[in-house]
């Protein structure tokens, strides 16, 4: 439930963390030899199964998405490089340990001892296992972009942590690890940053089924074919939340003032929201391991009952477990942006809103029937960690979301469908640079 567990570690001063990502020694060379400046696009892909995001970064094997994870990791060859403990590079990656995780006592990191090979600690999202192995460096590529199309390829290398192969259970057949893209320092936006020279943000624009959607790391447009096409990614700068620092991990907070239901706030008590950076507990977080968006039952009862309410007059199904609220999908009017029903939104900083129109509040578990795409917490909200909400991937999809390290700030479009298009119209054909 919790985005990420770690325990809590003392902040690094700014200037060691500056220090730490002196680059890693392997190809710096773009396509044609230069130090390319641009951002890199590459495709995400949706897996049936897990319902989990990959992209084929790694050689063209796949990494799943994972927005809370400090760090990229994957299995390693026999012979694979290693980093010195002594690196501040091994403190970075030693920096958001997972909770419950056991030290195998080698590796630590400050150790003076010349032939210690610095040993990181992967942890997989889905299974919620972790491991250890040694931190190496992994050669990655994508294809540059301008934001309308890729123009050529791009290598470059990243600090990785090797993982024993049974670390990749229960993610998707054919994924060879996972990319961490929070807000640490050796997470994969992080490190593009520093090797390719590109600003600290990425697009994360995630597909429905069936389609391929798109990331860019590194900043500039964004553009989505459409009829004219479509650039997102200035307005998003422009009207851009603040993101919270939640002190023991490096996840994605924002702040969230309440809920309505058909333009009608929802009764929660006060404070529910709140983050509480002492404790690291509470605040609405994004995770791209959570398919359906969780809440605190204390927020999560008030809503499903004002949704409940505010449908009232539309046929149900019996509730289909995990699911809480079923329809009878016919009874729904078909809308550009999913089945017609109330609107849900999310009242965000500066009177904003984040609306979730039926194709993101509802979900078609079967041909007759839809269902409330939320879920509880449960009670045991105590858990070390625990937001008071999650916000899953069926709520992230077809939204693009802008996230700026640097600035420390999020910009969300809303519901793309409903501007005629989707994340599933970045144009992947080759350009010209
Ligand atoms: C670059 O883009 C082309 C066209 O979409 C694709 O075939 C190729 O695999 C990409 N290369 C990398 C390194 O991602």
């Amino acid at each position: 439930m919790s985005p990420h567990g770690s325990s809590s570690s003392p902040g690094l001063p700014l200037f060691v963390l500056s220090l730490l990502l002196l680059s890693p020694p392997g190809t710096l060379a773009g396509g044609d030899g230069r130090p390319p400046s641009k951002p890199i696009v590459t495709p995400i892909s949706k897996d049936g199964s897990t319902s989990l995001y990959t992209i084929p970064v790694k050689g063209g094997a796949p990494l799943v998405l994972d927005l809370a994870g400090p760090l990229v990791w994957s299995p390693c060859q026999p012979g694979h490089r290693t980093v010195p403990c002594k690196s501040s590079v091994c403190t970075a990656a030693n920096r958001n340990h997972p909770a419950n995780c056991a030290y195998t006592g080698t590796g630590q990191p400050g150790s003076p001892d010349p032939t210690c090979a610095c040993t990181a600690y992967p942890y997989n999202p889905a299974s919620g296992q972790c491991g250890s192995g040694d931190l190496t460096i992994a050669p990655l590529s994508a294809n540059a972009t301008d934001g309308k199309n890729p123009l050529f390829p791009v290598s470059f290398s990243a600090y990785a942590a090797c993982a024993p192969d049974g670390l990749l259970a229960s993610l998707p057949s054919g994924a060879a690890g996972v990319a961490g893209l929070s807000r640490q320092p050796l997470s994969l936006p992080s490190q593009v940053a520093s090797r390719l020279k590109v600003a600290k943000q990425f697009a994360l624009c995630l597909p429905g089924g069936g389609q391929t959607g798109a990331a860019i790391f590194g900043g500039g447009p964004f553009e989505l074919q459409a009829a004219p096409p479509m650039e997102l990614a200035e307005d998003l700068r422009k009207n851009a939340l603040p993101l919270l620092v939640n002190p023991k991990n490096g996840a994605y907070y924002f702040r969230v003032h309440g809920i309505a239901v058909n333009q009608a706030q929802v009764p929660v008590p006060g404070g529910a929201f709140d983050l509480d950076r002492r404790q690291g507990t509470g605040g609405v977080v994004f995770s791209t391991v959570t398919r359906f968006t969780t809440l605190r039952s204390d927020i999560f009862s008030p809503l499903i009952n004002a949704f409940d309410a505010a449908t009232s007059g539309i046929p149900r199904r019996k509730p289909m477990p995990p699911y809480d609220l079923c329809y009878e999908a016919s009874a729904f009017s078909s809308t550009r942006v999913g089945p017609g029903v109330a609107n849900i939104d999310l009242m965000l900083d500066g009177g904003r809103t984040w609306t979730l129109p039926g194709a993101s509040s509802l979900v078609q578990v079967d041909e007759r029937t839809l269902c409330f795409a939320f879920q509880s917490m449960g009670s045991e909200s105590t858990v070390a960690n625990s937001p008071a909400v999650i916000i899953g991937t069926h709520q992230m999809e077809n939204n693009l979301v802008l996230f700026d390290l640097e600035k420390g700030t999020v910009g969300i479009s809303g519901l793309l469908l409903g501007r005629r298009t989707t994340c599933g119209n970045f144009n992947f054909a080759m350009g010209s640079s």
